[in-house]
């Protein structure tokens, strides 16, 4: 998408990525409505940007995406304020696990569930709508598994976005209501949601991962927005290009299902675990070695 012109709502956009993610589209000529629920931080960040890129491409809604109202009273305060239709809406906000787990899903799933249905019904083609986009913010955390009991609900939640992101972000969907629907992934950025894991916790992420700086991760932003399909999910990882992680788990499944018939059939093996996988790779390695050998002999 051409974001010039390009009207953006950003929940949780007072500071960090979201932040960042609103300066990237300001230098590309979008206009944007900063959210939070933090009203004095949105509304400093909105006035720095009025400063830097005209009032008249800023504005500030404060919002807290529990609140179903707030949610409805940004979209339409929005469309108000600039008299035209929102194009993009960015499910950013987002805190860790350390609140507790209930609060984290909450905020980090289940709000966002209810903004992009919300959002969706809005941008609708056939319910009268433009069309649009929603990009959420997950994590690489929606990817892999987590490392301890505390963070499992964080891992839970951007899982659920990443899911969410890919069952909604179809062609057929975007063909039927124009809107397209994408997910970020980054790894450790330096933001305040690292701030209250504890020095220990952080100096351990720092010198294990390295952390990010959101203008990077805002980088990778704006190559989601402006080059990338609906469903895709982009990962950001320091000192990476990015990256889009292709959902397999389809063909792996089939794949998987192939192997399992194929052992009992031929060792009365009735259950397929990972050691008759590894050994079921191994052959399916061996066999494409084989036949690439006999076609390359028999070509040339
Ligand atoms: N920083 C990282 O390492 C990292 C990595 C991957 C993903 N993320 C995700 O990026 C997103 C942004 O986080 P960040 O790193 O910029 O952290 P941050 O703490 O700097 O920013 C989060 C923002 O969300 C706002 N917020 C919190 N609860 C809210 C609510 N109920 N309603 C509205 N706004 C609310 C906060 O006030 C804050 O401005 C989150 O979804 C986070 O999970 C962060």
């Amino acid at each position: 998408m051409d974001v010039q012109g390009k009207l953006a709502i950003i929940t949780g956009s007072g500071m960090g990525l979201g932040k960042a993610f609103a300066i990237k589209l300001l230098e590309a000529g979008a206009m944007v409505c900063i959210s939070d629920v933090d009203e004095a931080t949105g509304e400093k960040t909105t006035l720095e940007f009025a400063e830097k890129f005209g009032n008249n491409r800023v504005h500030f809604i404060k919002c807290n995406v529990l609140e179903k109202d707030d949610i409805v009273n940004l979209y339409e305060g929005c469309e108000k304020h600039f008299g035209r239709s929102v194009d993009i809406f960015c499910n950013n906000a987002g805190i860790n696990h350390v609140k507790g787990w209930r609060l984290c899903m909450d905020i980090d799933i289940m709000a966002v569930m209810e903004c992009a249905e919300y959002v969706i019904d809005k941008m609708d083609k056939r319910k009268g709508g433009k069309g649009g986009l929603i990009v959420n913010t997950a994590s690489i955390a929606g990817i892999v598994v987590g490392w301890n009991r505390e963070s499992a609900c964080y891992f839970v939640a951007k899982h659920g976005v990443v899911v969410l992101t890919r069952t909604l972000g179809t062609s057929k969907l975007l063909k039927e209501t124009g809107v397209k629907v994408q997910c970020i992934c980054p790894s450790f950025a330096d933001t305040n949601i690292l701030a209250d894991i504890g020095t220990q916790a952080f100096s351990a992420v720092e010198k294990k991962f390295g952390l990010m700086t959101p203008e990077y991760v805002a980088e990778g932003f704006m190559k989601l927005v402006t080059k990338c399909n609906t469903g895709d999910a982009i990962c950001i990882v320091k000192d990476v290009p990015p990256f889009i992680y292709n959902d397999m788990s389809k063909e792996f499944v089939m794949f998987l299902g192939i192997g399992a018939k194929l052992f009992k059939a031929a060792f009365g093996v009735e259950l397929f675990t990972p050691q008759h996988q590894m050994a079921f790779f191994l052959m399916v390695f061996i066999l494409a070695n084989v036949l690439l050998h006999f076609l390359t002999s028999f070509l040339f």
